[in-house]
């Protein structure tokens, strides 16, 4: 499967959806490659330190590209792997469109605020624009960094469930500093010491999802 974290919202935490995705993937036996396709190089620069001080080696491959290298590239290297993982920047450029191109799965990742929900039909239109190219492509969306009171994410998530061009999943992830310590550290959430339990189980269920699809 060829998945990608994408959006048109900076921060959202498609990097850290990626770099967890691709280690959980590769740590279930498959051959991984994952793809910094953002200019600001967040996931290799996450590989580079998990190199540094991950024992026994990063689990994946990992490629930076840029601009319709990604697609030309990916066409070439997909039969080669068990799964992609596409990391892109949170803004509508050629990488991002070479990315839907050839994926299987667009993930969109939402906070739970009004300024990242305002992005959704301009994330449509660009799906709508892109099925044209890869009627293939599923689009899905998901609340990370969930509050854990109030009412925001329940206000988010019924906007998120009428959106049908993206299928929400009702798997969110909560605001978890695990997250943030183990990006720091090169580790993915179910690495990094102390083990947060709750953020593994809802990292879990979000794979559960994803490789059921
Ligand atoms: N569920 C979470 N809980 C706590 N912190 C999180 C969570 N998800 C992401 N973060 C933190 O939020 C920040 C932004 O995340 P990340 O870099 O993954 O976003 P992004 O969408 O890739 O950003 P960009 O648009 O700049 O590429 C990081 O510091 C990350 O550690
Ligand atoms: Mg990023």
């Amino acid at each position: 499967m060829i998945y990608s974290t994408d959006g048109i919202k900076g921060g959202s935490g498609k990097s850290t959806i990626a770099t967890n995705l691709a280690i959980i993937l590769s740590q279930s036996s498959k051959d991984v490659l994952l793809v910094d396709a953002d200019d600001q190089a967040t996931a290799s620069s996450f590989t580079g330190f998990r190199s540094k001080t991950k024992q026994g080696g990063i689990g994946y491959t990992s490629i930076q590209l840029a601009g319709k290298a990604v697609r030309e590239q990916i066409l070439r290297l997909k039969e080669k792997y068990d799964d992609i993982v596409i990391d892109v920047g949170g803004r509508d450029t050629t990488s991002q469109r070479a990315a839907m191109s050839v994926a299987g799965i667009f993930l969109v990742p939402f906070l739970p605020r009004s300024f990242d929900i305002w992005t959704l039909k301009s994330v449509v239109k660009i799906i709508e624009e892109m099925k044209i190219v890869n009627p293939t492509l599923k689009a899905y969306s998901f609340i990370n960094r969930a509050d854990f009171r109030g009412s925001d994410n329940k206000e988010v998530e019924d906007f998120l469930k009428e959106e049908k061009m993206l299928v929400f999943i009702d798997t969110p992830i909560g605001n978890r500093k695990a997250f943030s310590n183990a990006g720091s550290q090169g580790l993915g959430v179910t690495e990094v010491k102390p083990v947060d339990p709750k953020a593994v189980e809802e990292f879990h269920k979000l794979i559960t999802y994803l490789t059921s699809i």
